[in-house]
C-alpha cells in the first residue's frame, strides 16, 4: 500500500509553487521550539520579533473595535481613517508626502512586498537583491517568475548597498532594486546620501526602488529613522513597504502597508481584492491607535534594544575567531564564525545545528540569508538570556584551532 508520504508526493503541484521553499528561518525556530517543549533550557537567539507585548492603548483599541462589532469586511485597501493615519504618521515621522490614494493597508510588511513584486515583475525580469538578504525576497521574486540578481555587500563596508556597485548589475531587464534599511540580518543602515545616489541611478535606468522600512525606528548611534521617500523628487521612483509588526510589537496582528504612486497602489488593491481582501478589521483599528497614539513605547523598546546590542556585540567580539560588524539598526548581530570551521564543523549550517544540539543555543545560519560563514543572533530576547547565551557560546567556540 502507498504510504501517506508517497501519496503526498504524487500530487502535481504548480511550477510556481515548486520554485519556492519554506522559509529557512522557520526550520531553526521549529527545532528550538521542539526542545523547549521537552523542557530544555534554550538560549534562543532565533526569533525575528520583539519580545515586548503590544502596547496597552493599541490592545484596548482592538477590544473596543470588537465590542463595537467592527468585525465586518472593510474596503480591500483598508479603512479610510487608517490609510489617512499611515500617510500622516509617515509624513510626521519620516518626512514623506503621501495621500491615501497612494496607500494600501496590507496583511503585514511581507504581504506588502509580495504584492508589490507580483504587481510589477513580468517573467524573466530581474530584481536586484543586496546580500545578505532577508530570506523571503528571492522566493517572492521566483514566485512571480522573475529572476533574483544578488549584489554582494561587504562586512568591511558595514554591508551597505552602494550605488556604484549596483550600477554594474543593472540591465535592461532590471525592474526593481530592493533596499532593506535597517537590514535584517546585518543591521546595515543605508546613509541618506547613498540613498540619493541610488535613487538618481534608478531614475536614469528606469528602475523601481522598493524600500523595506520594517525596522525604520530601530536605529543606533548616528543612524536615525529615515525614509528615502523624504528625498526631493523621489516619490515617482520609490515604493515603500512598511509594517506595524516591529515598530509597535504587533507581529501577530498582521498589518503593514504599501506607499507608492496611485497607479501602483491601485494594482496592489486589485490583487489584494482578489486574494486576501482586507487585513483583519479589528487589527486595522489597533493599527489606527498605533499610528495616531504616542510613540513612547517605541522609544522604550529602542532603549532596551540598544543596551542589549552593546552587550551582545561586546560579548561576541571577545570570543576568539569571531568578528562582528556593529549593527546600525534592527535587532540582530551577524558575526562571521568561519574561523572555527574544520572537518567536524565545515560550515554555518553545521555550526547552527551543533550549537543547538550541544549548547541549546538557537541561531539562524547565514546561508539562509545568502551569507555562508555567518550566524544571525536576534537580541530581541532578555539580557539574562543574552548573558547565558554568551556563556554557552564561549564554551562552544573556545580558541580557534
Ligand atoms: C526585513 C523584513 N522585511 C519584512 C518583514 C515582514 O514583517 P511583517 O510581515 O511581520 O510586517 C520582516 C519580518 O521579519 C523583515 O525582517
Amino acid at each position: 500500500m502507498e504510504s501517506a508520504a508517497e501519496k503526498k508526493q504524487a500530487i502535481r503541484l504548480s511550477d510556481r509553487v515548486n520554485r519556492i521553499n519554506v522559509s529557512p528561518t522557520m526550520a531553526v525556530l521549529q527545532e528550538a521550539e521542539k526542545l523547549k517543549a521537552r523542557g530544555v533550557d534554550v538560549a534562543d537567539f532565533g526569533p525575528g520579533e520583539p519580545d515586548f507585548p503590544t502596547p496597552e492603548h493599541i490592545k484596548r483599541a482592538a477590544v473596543k473595535a470588537l465590542e463595537e462589532n467592527k468585525t465586518k469586511y472593510t474596503p480591500a485597501a483598508g479603512i479610510a481613517p487608517l490609510r489617512q493615519a499611515i500617510c500622516e504618521w509617515h509624513a510626521t515621522q519620516l518626512g514623506s508626502g503621501y495621500s491615501p490614494a497612494e496607500c494600501v493597508v496590507t496583511s503585514g510588511g511581507k504581504h506588502a512586498i509580495f504584492q508589490t513584486i507580483s504587481a510589477l515583475v513580468n517573467p524573466g525580469e530581474e530584481v536586484v537583491i543586496p546580500a545578505p538578504y532577508w530570506v523571503s525576497y528571492p522566493d517572492m521574486v521566483k514566485y512571480a517568475n522573475g529572476k533574483p540578481v544578488f549584489l554582494e555587500t561587504h562586512a568591511d563596508d558595514g554591508f551597505i548597498l552602494r550605488a556604484a556597485a549596483l550600477e554594474k548589475l543593472l540591465t535592461p531587464k532590471t525592474r526593481i532594486v530592493i533596499a532593506d534599511s535597517p537590514s535584517n540580518p546585518t543591521g546595515a543602515v543605508i546613509p541618506p546620501e547613498e540613498f540619493e545616489r541610488i535613487i538618481a541611478l534608478c531614475r536614469r535606468r528606469d528602475v523601481w526602488l522598493l524600500t523595506d522600512e520594517c525596522y525604520s525606528h530601530f536605529t543606533y548611534g548616528d543612524a536615525k529613522p529615515f525614509s528615502a521617500a523624504s528625498l526631493p523628487d523621489a516619490k515617482d521612483r520609490i515604493i515603500v513597504a512598511g509594517s506595524f509588526s516591529k515598530t509597535f510589537a504587533m507581529t501577530g496582528w498582521r498589518v503593514g502597508y504599501v506607499l507608492g504612486p496611485a497607479e501602483l497602489a491601485a494594482a496592489v488593491i486589485k490583487l489584494q481584492s482578489q486574494s486576501t481582501s482586507n487585513p483583519t478589521s479589528i487589527a486595522q483599528y489597533a493599527a489606527l491607535a498605533a499610528a495616531l497614539g504616542p510613540m513612547d513605547s517605541v522609544g522604550q523598546m529602542l532603549a532596551e534594544y540598544a543596551r542589549r546590542r552593546e552587550r551582545i556585540l561586546a560579548g561576541l567580539r571577545t570570543i576568539p575567531g569571531i568578528s562582528c560588524t556593529a549593527p546600525q539598526g534592527a535587532f540582530y548581530a551577524f558575526p562571521n564564525v568561519s574561523a572555527h570551521f574544520g572537518p567536524a564543523m565545515p560550515d554555518d549550517i553545521s555550526a547552527a545545528k551543533r550549537l543547538l544540539d550541544r549548547e541549546h543555543v538557537a541561531v539562524v545560519p547565514g546561508t539562509a540569508f545568502g551569507a555562508p560563514g555567518y550566524l544571525r543572533f536576534s537580541y530581541a530576547t532578555s539580557m539574562e538570556r543574552i548573558e547565558e547565551g554568551l556563556r554557552r557560546l564561549g564554551r562552544f567556540f573556545g580558541p580557534v584551532q
